[in-house]
């Protein structure tokens, strides 16, 4: 057994940022409230639903996650975000039609009171979005200024022991990283600059960063993934993670792709596409916002197929992603999956998904896993990137240098053997010697 290592417990209020208080944030605001008045159960949560094996099986330790690791109480939270659009939770919440009013009504007062601050916002980064809530600056270098002070009152006003932001904003057109992303002195630069590659999100996370407060990343555009963000946030000690979280068909995708390359079935191609009419997809609709979510759904088969070991199984795959503006369906997408797979021989075959499933019911116990799983490790003094929190995203941030884990049941592996190690007990290796004796 490892020694573990030293974490400060949960004393005191967690504050919970969303920069964003769209579908996804509102369903995480609701459906936490709901919880906590015992009006739901947590149905999707890891942080609240999980169980963690420990010891030999014969041991019989399976203990809640929530009993096994220092995680902050649900009455703990206190939510808060930013929004270019002035909407308060509540009205947020019915605007984007994913939760009933049976669901909404009995917490009414609780949303109400969650409004958002305004957002530092440029319409280069999202086009298709009509705003009323937005900072005026001079500089980016003041806008990182004024969501430096939003932290600080949120944190004084609600007399929070700590916070942790969780970026659920719409997604930003697609940018490479550049020479004002390379180092911490070349952003700072270009915040007084006004580089225009400097993004929204960038300015979000440097804030953070600057007031030691963790940072997750929901959307598939860069903000903590580039190097000036690892450098700030090795030097300021503080974790950061991302990014896109993984719901729908993605999730699909790296739930089914471990199995048939499990069984080394052979893939020629795997054609995905969706339909969807939230604020979301109506953001996505623009050619440079969905470039950022292209890439990023489309990198998750490479490392779990991994071609370059087995070209003749998939050195040959086909892989197409899209995604559909369509009205009518609102947050309740609908995707199809096409795999074309080949056995024995080489005989072909086909599996056909219909996921008809709900995007903001998937994402908001994600968040919550999120924050609470990222307050952890800031408590841990864990800094830097997160990897063991992959389990979460469709396109894992890794160290330089390494490839992200993307198949599922690695990042499950790979996240409950961290909580084990911190905490001090054995890493679970399925060996199974309970049962011979030496
Ligand atoms: N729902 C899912 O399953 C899922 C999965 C993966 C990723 N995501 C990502 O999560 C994000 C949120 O999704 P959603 O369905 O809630 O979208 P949404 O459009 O309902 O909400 C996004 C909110 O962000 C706000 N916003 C835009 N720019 C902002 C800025 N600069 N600062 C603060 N707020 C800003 C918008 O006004 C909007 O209210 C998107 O980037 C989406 O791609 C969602």
């Amino acid at each position: 057994m490892s020694e573990g290592i030293d974490i400060r417990p949960a004393k005191g209020k967690l504050g919970i940022l969303t920069p964003g208080m769209g579908a996804v944030a509102t369903t995480f605001y609701a459906g936490t409230i709901a919880l906590r008045k015992g009006l739901v159960d947590p149905v999707g949560s890891l942080t609240q639903r999980g169980h963690i094996r420990l010891g030999k099986r014969t041991d019989e330790r399976n203990p809640k996650i929530m009993d096994f690791v220092p995680l902050a109480g649900l009455d703990d939270i206190v939510f808060g975000g930013w929004d270019p659009i002035a909407d308060n939770a509540y009205e947020a919440a019915v605007r984007c039609g994913v939760l009933k009013s049976e669901h909404l009504d009995p917490i009414k007062g609780e949303l109400d009171s969650i409004k958002p601050m305004k957002a530092v916002f440029e319409h280069d980064y999202v086009k298709k979005l009509e705003v009323n809530h937005t900072k005026e600056f001079e500089t980016k270098w003041d806008a990182a200024e004024m969501l430096r002070e939003d932290i600080r009152n949120f944190k004084k006003d609600n007399d929070l022991d700590r916070v942790v932001i969780v970026w659920c904003a719409s997604t930003e057109a697609y940018r490479e990283p550049t020479a004002v992303h390379a180092t911490v002195a070349a952003f700072e630069e270009g915040l007084k600059n006004n580089d225009p590659l400097i993004s929204p999100s960038q300015i979000y996370a440097y804030a953070a960063l600057m007031e030691r407060i963790p940072f997750a990343n929901g959307a598939p555009n860069l903000s903590v993934d580039i190097p000036c963000m690892v450098e700030l946030a090795l030097e300021k000690g503080v974790p950061v993670c991302g990014k896109d979280f993984k719901t729908g068909q993605t999730l699909m995708k790296t739930i089914l792709a471990p199995g048939f390359k499990a069984r080394l079935l052979g893939m020629n191609g795997w054609f995905s596409t969706n339909i969807l009419g939230n604020r979301d997809g109506e953001v996505l609709d623009d050619p440079e916002s969905f470039k950022s979510k292209e890439v990023s759904k489309l990198s998750v088969l490479d490392t779990i197929l991994q071609p370059q070991e087995y070209p003749d199984l998939y050195g040959d795959l086909y892989h197409k992603v899209r995604i559909n503006y369509y009205p009518p369906r609102g947050d309740n997408k609908e995707g199809w999956d096409n795999i074309d797979i080949f056995g024995w021989m080489g005989y072909p075959m086909q599996i056909k998904v219909d996921f008809l499933c709900r995007d903001s019911i998937l994402a908001a116990p994600i968040v919550l896993d999120l924050a609470l799983f990222m307050d952890l490790a800031m408590r841990a003094d864990r800094k830097g990137i997160q990897e063991w929190l992959s389990f979460y995203f469709k396109s894992p941030q890794a160290a330089e240098g390494l490839y992200p884990e993307h198949d599922i049941f690695i990042q499950q592996t790979k996240l409950k053997n961290t909580l084990r190690h911190w905490m001090g007990e054995d890493l679970i290796t399925h060996l199974g010697t309970e049962y011979y004796p030496e």
